[in-house]
């Protein structure tokens, strides 16, 4: 039997990997090798959650942001960007109508702000769209570092979840990607408030950055299983031409956009192997490297979707990375066509489910 499949023997029966084993996985090009692994973490999706999609209707409701990550497009220094800011009522509309499109969830998303204002204004809208909705409409939050006690009120507030990813947790390369003031430890500890607070906690990582070994993102998988995290979003990691990282990179051949998609895809389905009963999202990335990249994701072991809600104008204005999918479509167009894809490769989609994360069902069981 070669390396793989007595490793993906092993997988199947539920054995934990070594970090070895891991690499060994992530390395793999043979064409029948590959769908082989894919295979092995649909198997174990299948067991564990179900072939189930769930959708988390995501608002970008700002990118106003006090961090300058070389990566993204919306950091502070690019002064290409028009700046936006929702207003209080058109989060809250656009959360119903993830709710009244039988969304199980919605996720709150924007670049870093700390002051109090804006934190008493997600703190007031969490509170209406939890009491509008009785608290069926799961309500995830992905607004970055922000102090334990800011957590605890959102958390009081309705919200349920909250996405912040560590990016990489090789401390030289998230060094390499960031100012000397944004700090990896800092991140640790605000993933370790969350959990404090009771949050379903999501992180994940970039893949393929420049100088990123198969080694750290097996290392990186391994930390998501130490922190016993309930949810990943992980997506490739690409060029925005008005970044410090992006300006001088060409933009993806053909070719780098296969291997990036196909890193991301082993990613996920190894990730889905190593943590089991974890919600795992795919990314939007995926889309951008290829247009049926999302539901290659949950054919590898993702069950997660979140689908754009954010109103067609602001779109373009939240571009995190170049090439974004879905700017000069609208929420519903967004809800038609990913759900023809996604019944076309044989799933469900969770509809008024909201979908929880197994993993931390059975954490706070115990
Ligand atoms: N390519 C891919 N993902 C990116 N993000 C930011 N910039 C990029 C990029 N150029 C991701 C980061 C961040 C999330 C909101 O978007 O991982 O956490
Ligand atoms: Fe850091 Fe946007 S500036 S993720």
């Amino acid at each position: 039997m070669s390396d793989v499949n007595s490793i993906l023997v092993k997988a199947r029966q539920g054995d934990m990997l070594t970090a070895g084993e891991l690499v060994t996985l992530l390395s793999i090009t043979d064409q029948t090798e590959l769908q082989s692994l894919y295979d092995c973490a649909y198997f174990l999706k299948e067991q564990y959650v179900g072939r189930i999609a769930y959708f988390r209707g995501i608002i970008e409701c700002s990118n106003l942001c006090i961090k300058d990550c070389y990566y993204c497009g919306i950091r502070r220094s690019n002064q290409d960007v028009e700046r936006f800011q929702m207003e209080e009522d058109e989060i809250f509309k656009e959360a119903i109508w993830a709710y009244e499109a039988e969304y199980g969830s919605c996720v709150i998303q924007s670049g870093e702000r700390q002051d109090e204002g804006y934190i008493a204004m997600i703190e007031r809208v969490v509170g209406r769209i939890s009491k509008y909705t009785n608290g069926e409409l799961g309500i995830t939050l992905s607004l970055g570092e922000q102090t334990e006690e800011t957590y605890r009120r959102w958390k009081n507030a309705g919200a349920l979840r909250y996405l912040l990813r560590i990016e990489t947790t090789n401390a030289a390369l998230y060094a390499r990607i960031h100012p000397a003031d944004h700090s990896l430890e800092v991140r640790k500890e605000c993933l370790a408030a969350l959990r404090r607070c009771g949050y379903q906690v999501g992180t994940g990582v970039m893949m393929g950055l420049p100088g990123q070994t198969k080694l750290d993102l097996a290392n990186d998988i391994l930390f998501l299983k130490e922190i016993d995290i309930d949810m990943v979003g992980m997506g490739p990691y690409i060029p925005h031409s008005d970044t410090p990282m992006g300006k001088d990179a060409p933009p993806y051949t053909d070719k780098q956009k296969k291997e990036a998609l196909t890193l991301g895809l082993k990613m996920i389905a190894v990730t889905r192997i190593v943590l089991k009963d974890i919600n795992i999202a795919a990314a939007t990335a995926l889309q951008a490297l290829e247009y049926t990249g999302r539901e290659q994701g949950l054919r590898c072991g993702a069950n997660v979707i979140m689908p754009n809600v954010t109103e067609t104008d602001y779109r373009p204005k939240y571009q995190l990375y170049d090439n974004k999918p879905c700017l000069d479509e609208n929420s519903s167009m967004c809800r038609g066509c990913l759900s023809n894809r996604i019944t076309g490769i044989g799933e469900t989609i969770g509809f008024k489910e909201r979908g929880d994360s197994p993993r931390f069902k059975r954490r706070t069981a115990e």
